[in-house]
């Protein structure tokens, strides 16, 4: 689940009895929109889904968990799901604990025999505290009302004693940092059409979230949370640090920052000041990591080439220097044109002005005008240059997984922030 070091993350208000099966849900957390810490989440989230469905006032656990549609599965089923969490059944690792492959019954949800009925991808927390409380429970509620192809499905969660946990749709081909980033055979690099189609349910599922119909801002976009379905289709995954959007003439929601180093907005990290634009700027970031096959932070690498955006920068304007930075794997599967659209598009995305960088439906258009455009195809002149070589590629670097470092700042003083 998207956390934020979650354990590093001091509760903000520690005697505040999380686990109480009615405590008031703190999903906005510091400053929300709402204007309270008490207040919650749902008031500008009327138009998720269904309008009639979704009570304009704040709501307490107790509310989103009854009203959310999703199973409450007893620990002792997810335990017989999961094969007692068999260390051979973990399917990932993430700040907040495992995942595991487990298997239900599709129709009454019970747990299953191995091997039998519906796939299942459990995420138990494991670790205890109020942070980890608040993001189960955000994703509880973020999820259980936002329905959409390019976000995951939620089916059901577990609250039991000091217990949480979150039962999903499995994702059978896992998160798009394994297949960018993890060496071995059963991860074959990713052609360039199907980074493209990965890029474009991304953008889809941000698009939504920005839309209307949600007024979602995700927070944490990255690599690791774009899962990918048998058909490399992409969903969202982790919301725990989602927050609703501005309301009103409001441009941004104040917020204590949160995320993970390398994704992060410049703006967000110095003020707190968080917008769709944000996310905007992250997606640009994983827009870097699929072109270029480059983690957005990779302590391994040289000096000067640490940070995936200082790095790639100054090489998103030049044909000749986009090349350059190009993951080596490609070869010559992309079009030259295509290859600098997909370019200037990150390079937009990653505009230190928010206003210079486009919305995500903007995003959505340009992918797929590129997709179905002529762009396209492949050019036979990025197999070879004008003296008939091979341009040079970089050598692919061998990669260690670093970890991506997840922030949880104190909100900048307001003497702080820049005027
Ligand atoms: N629904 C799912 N189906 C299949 N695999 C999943 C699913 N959810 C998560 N995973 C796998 O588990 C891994 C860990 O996920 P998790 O969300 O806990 O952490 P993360 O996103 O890697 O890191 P962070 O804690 O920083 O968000 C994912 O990277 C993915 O490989
Ligand atoms: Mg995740």
């Amino acid at each position: 689940m998207g956390n934020c070091w979650g354990a590093k993350v001091k509760a903000e208000n520690p005697s505040h009895d999380v686990f109480a099966s009615d405590t008031v849900f703190e999903c906005l957390g510091e400053d929300s929109p709402h204007g309270s810490r008490k207040g919650n989440v749902l008031s500008s989230s009327s138009s998720r889904v269904s309008a009639s469905s979704v009570p304009p006032t704040p709501r307490s656990e107790g509310e989103i968990l009854t009203s959310s549609n999703l199973k409450s599965f007893t620990f002792n089923e997810l335990r017989t799901a999961t094969r007692n969490f068999r260390p051979d059944s973990v399917l990932g690792e993430g700040g907040f604990g495992s995942v595991f492959k487990g298997w239900i019954n599709e129709h009454t949800l019970a747990a299953a025999k191995p091997g039998t009925g519906m796939v299942i991808a459990v995420k138990k927390l494991n670790q205890e505290g109020f942070q980890g409380h608040k993001e189960w429970l955000a994703e509880v509620n973020y999820l259980s009302q936002l329905s959409h192809p390019n976000l995951v499905k939620l089916i059901g969660y577990c609250l039991e004693d000091e217990q949480r946990l979150l039962v999903y749709e499995f994702m059978s081909r896992g998160s798009l940092e394994n297949h960018l980033f993890r060496r071995s055979s059963y991860y074959q690099p990713l052609s360039w059409n199907l980074r493209m189609k990965v890029a474009l349910g991304a953008a889809k599922g941000l698009a939504f979230l920005h839309s209307s119909k949600a007024k979602v801002i995700y927070r944490d976009f990255k690599t690791s949370n774009v899962l990918l379905d048998s058909n490399y289709n992409a969903k969202l995954s982790d919301f725990g640090l989602a927050k609703d959007g501005p309301t009103g003439d409001k441009s941004h929601v104040s917020t204590r920052v949160m995320g993970t180093y390398g994704y992060a907005a410049p703006e967000y990290l110095a003020t707190g000041h968080l917008t769709a634009k944000s996310d905007v700027y992250s997606f640009g970031v994983v827009l870097l990591e699929i072109l270029t096959g480059r983690r957005a932070i990779d302590k391994n690498r040289p000096t000067g080439e640490y940070k995936l955006v200082e790095w790639a920068k100054p090489h998103l304007a030049s044909k000749r220097k986009i090349i350059s930075i190009l993951d080596s794997r490609l070869r010559a599967q992309y079009s030259l044109a295509g290859a600098q659209k997909i370019a200037g598009l990150a390079d937009r995305c990653l505009s230190l002005e928010t206003k210079h960088r486009p919305t995500m439906d903007q995003v959505v258009v340009a992918l797929e005008q590129l997709q179905h455009g002529k762009d396209a195809e492949r050019n036979p002149k990025t197999e070879q240059n004008s003296s008939g070589q091979r341009p040079a590629m970089p050598r692919w670097r061998s990669w260690e997984d670093v970890g991506n470092r997840k922030i949880a700042h104190p909100r900048p003083s307001a003497s702080s922030l820049p005027t």
